[in-house]
């Protein structure tokens, strides 16, 4: 249906002056019938919902994923999520879909195993610990805007690709700051083609299948996968050589944190397979997730160019001052991503399975029921937001931003397993979108259709072609 009616396109204003309307697919008038849900949901899941779900808090009912509570309620939420959050556990086909990627890592373990974890890794993203990235994150964005400086200005980029090979770069400097092995680039190229495949729902995951049912995005994974284990454990083996041998001068990147990493209640290290599985995990979680946020960001700053204007003065300011705390500085460029983030949610779907029976918005929700709290959903909620489908960062602007409701926004998600790279994925965000908007503006390809797909992270559909301009200074 691309193309044909389904997505409404961008509209400077859309009918409220001055803000931008980006496109989103047209709310169904009624629920699609199982055929055409499950085709709709193999191509596009955000395209599923109906008007009655951007209007109700909830809405309970039969579909081919079993009992399902589509719930928007922000105390709901809070209920799942955080205060009786013992009874929702992550559900089959979270599992299903990241398992065979992300093993044992902390996204997708479950009970005891990952309290242990997650208490563990915990002095990894701290904010001071993050704050300690700043340098290497600047360094980063300096390696993307010396390769766009070499750009023809008019150039015509994929934003999309060159978000995704740059939020990469920020890992691998963070995670393996001594380089990754003897084969680097096509260490980046395999695993940035094992990145891309996974997430796209497979029907045998719909149906959920015993595990042992081949799937066809894993079964193409198996070679990326056995040439990125052999290439990260080299690694490892190296490193804990190094920090036998000479502690010192051994860098204090993720890797160096992850072996050292301790649960400070039995002073337990992780297994080897733990801190492979979490290397993982972080590239897995961090990567595409922070890239479409930028992406989103830069789309919605071209359909808004006083933004552009604005943030590029702020950055202008912002990099003049103290590394430290540069990223305080930042206040515009990090409302424009969390109102990007609002739009175009980069985990477009919260899911639960309630273990017990429970009562959410006074309805019964029955043992077994699949909760989900779409962020996408969420954030356009017409009962939570004015004027949910625009563009309008001051919303997120220090005097708004804390009268949002802690539920109504959820692109980290909440509760004990909200993101445990938030803050580290925000520093990012910052510095990487500061950065171009001091040297570059980014124009739309007006013949380029901007369709918005969710797969295990929300994109744009055929990448986010842009014509690159250098900014001329006042
Ligand atoms: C804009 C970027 C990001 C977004 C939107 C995002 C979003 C999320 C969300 C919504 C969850 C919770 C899922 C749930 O409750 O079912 C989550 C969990 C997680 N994220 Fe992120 N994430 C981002 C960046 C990162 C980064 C940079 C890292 C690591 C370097 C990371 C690592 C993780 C991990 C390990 C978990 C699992 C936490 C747990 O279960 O205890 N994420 N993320």
């Amino acid at each position: 249906m691309h193309g044909s009616g389904s997505i409404e396109t961008a509209k400077a204003g859309g009918g409220t002056p001055d803000l931008p309307r980006p496109p989103s697919p047209r709310p169904q008038e009624a629920p699609l019938g199982p055929l055409a849900t499950l085709f709709v949901l193999r191509r596009n899941p955000v395209e599923t919902w109906t008007k009655a779900h951007y209007e109700k808090p909830i809405l309970l009912g039969n579909s081919i994923l079993g009992m399902t509570a589509v719930v928007t309620d922000p105390k709901a939420i809070r209920r799942v999520l955080s205060e009786n959050a013992g009874n929702y556990r992550k559900d089959w086909l979270q599992r299903r879909v990241l398992s065979p990627g992300l093993g044992e890592g902390l996204l997708t373990v479950e009970g005891e195993a990952w309290k242990v974890q997650r208490r563990t890794l915990a002095p990894l993203f701290t904010p001071k610990t993050v704050a300690g990235f700043t340098d290497t994150m600047v360094a980063a964005s300096e390696t993307l805007i010396a390769r766009w400086q070499r750009q023809r200005p008019g150039r015509v980029i994929d934003v999309h690709a060159e978000m995704g090979r740059a939020t990469l770069d920020v890992l691998s400097r963070t995670i393996f700051s001594d380089g990754i092995g003897e084969k680097p680039q096509e260490f980046m190229r395999i695993f940035s083609d094992y990145l891309q495949s996974i997430g796209s729902l497979d029907p045998v995951d719909l149906f959920n299948l015993p595990s042992f049912v081949p799937r066809m995005n894993h079964l193409k994974n198996r070679a990326a996968l056995g040439f990125f284990k052999e290439a990260v454990e080299a690694i490892i083996v190296k490193r804990r050589a190094r920090l036998e041998s000479d502690p010192q001068s051994t860098p204090r990147d993720l890797l160096t944190l992850l072996l050292e990493a301790a649960d400070p209640e039995t002073q337990d290290h992780l297994s080897e397979d733990e801190v492979y599985a979490n290397v993982l995990t972080f590239i897995g979680a961090g990567h595409e997730t922070t890239a479409n946020a930028l992406t989103w960001s830069l789309y919605l700053l071209s359909l808004a160019p006083d933004w552009g204007e604005r943030l590029a003065a702020e950055a202008d300011a912002a990099f003049a001052g103290p590394a430290e705390t540069l990223v305080d500085r930042l206040v515009q460029t990090r409302a424009v991503i969390e109102e990007a983030m609002r739009l175009y949610p980069p985990v477009a779907s919260l899911t639960r399975e309630a273990i017990d029976a429970d009562d959410l918005c006074g309805r019964r929700i029955r043992k077994g029921t699949l909760v989900m709290m779409p962020p996408w959903l969420l954030h356009r909620h017409r009962l939570l937001w004015d004027n949910p489908d625009h563009f309008d960062p001051r919303r997120f602007l220090p005097g708004a931003r804390e009268k949002i409701d802690r539920f109504a926004y959820l692109p980290f998600g909440a509760g004990p397993r909200i993101c445990i790279g938030a803050t580290f994925a925000l520093q990012e965000g910052c510095i990487l979108l500061a950065a171009i908007m001091r040297h570059f503006r980014l124009e739309h390809v007006e013949s380029h259709e901007v369709v918005p797909v969710q797969r295990v992270t929300l994109r744009p559909k055929d990448g986010m072609p842009m014509i690159l301009r250098r900014r001329v200074r006042a």
